[in-house]
């Protein structure tokens, strides 16, 4: 399969023959949150007839570099480089050019760094072939109000998440990652266009962790979920295959519902 079809966000499952658990792969990501290029593998290897998707976040980068990229790639699996970057616009540019060279189909740069910074970053990919897409983190999900006061944000997490994604939109970005909870309102500010990339997913009965704002994979995608981003629920399960394929499961479920064959 050509990687753009991959990668294409807007898959409508309407539209495609293929069937709603070949849909549901091309949705999830799993996070690959372990502390070595062993591990990873370890997973992606259990996971291989399961998942497209792997994001490599902070944990895994900073111990194994970009070169853990590299056997993700090889097989074919699409990579989501979830770095978060939040610095001034000069040295963000620098570091979405730096991604964006390293092949991978989706990054991160934190909403919160303004409008001038979100700028800088999407002009950043203007020329690049095949470029990333570029996603802005509204607020984190583990964030919950007592949180957002700590650091001096009285506005509820709905009303912050959408006062950074009317930023990131004026600036060109399209892409954004927010708690299932903010989903929808900014589904119907993104517009169909828009790739939103939901964390926080929890399957009924899963341990929340540090998570706070969270729903079920059916309900994320029934609010407007481009992508949904799982972690421990597969990487900690007993069996990590069984874990995804039963999320996947209920995804296809909604995916039919939602275009009426079920
Ligand atoms: O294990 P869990 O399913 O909670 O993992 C969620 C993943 O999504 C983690 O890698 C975390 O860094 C990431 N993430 C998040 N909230 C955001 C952005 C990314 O939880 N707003």
């Amino acid at each position: 399969m050509p990687f753009a079809d991959r990668l294409d966000p807007r898959f409508d499952p309407r539209s495609s023959t293929i069937n709603s658990l070949t849909a549901a792969r091309k949705r999830l990501i799993v996070a690959l949150d372990v502390p070595d290029t062993g591990s990873a593998i370890a997973l992606v290897d259990r996971l291989e007839n399961s998942c497209q998707w792997f994001k490599v976040g902070l944990e895994l980068f900073v111990a194994a570099g970009p070169a853990v990229l590299e056997p993700l790639l090889k097989r074919g699996h699409s990579v989501f480089l979830d770095l978060k970057f939040h610095d001034i616009p000069n040295t963000v540019a620098g570091a979405v050019r730096s991604a964006a060279a390293l092949g991978v189909g989706m990054m991160t740069v934190h909403a919160g760094g303004g409008p001038a910074m979100l700028s800088a970053a999407r002009a950043a990919l203007d020329g690049i072939a095949n470029p990333p897409e570029l996603l802005a983190v509204t607020v984190l999900t583990s964030m919950d109000s007592t949180q957002l006061n700590a650091v001096g944000l009285e506005r509820s997490a709905a009303r912050q998440v959408e006062a950074l994604a009317r930023i990131g939109l004026d600036a060109g970005v399209r892409g954004f990652v927010c708690s299932p909870q903010e989903v929808a309102s900014l589904r119907a500010l993104a517009g169909p266009e828009g790739v939103l990339v939901i964390p926080g997913i929890r399957p009924a009965g899963a341990a929340t962790g540090d998570q706070k704002r969270i729903a079920t994979p059916a309900e994320a995608l029934r609010q407007g979920a481009s992508y949904l981003v799982v972690g421990r629920p597969i990487t900690q399960a007993a069996n990590p295959a069984q874990a995804a394929e039963t999320i996947l499961k209920e995804m296809a479920a909604e995916i039919d519902r939602s275009s009426g064959a079920a």
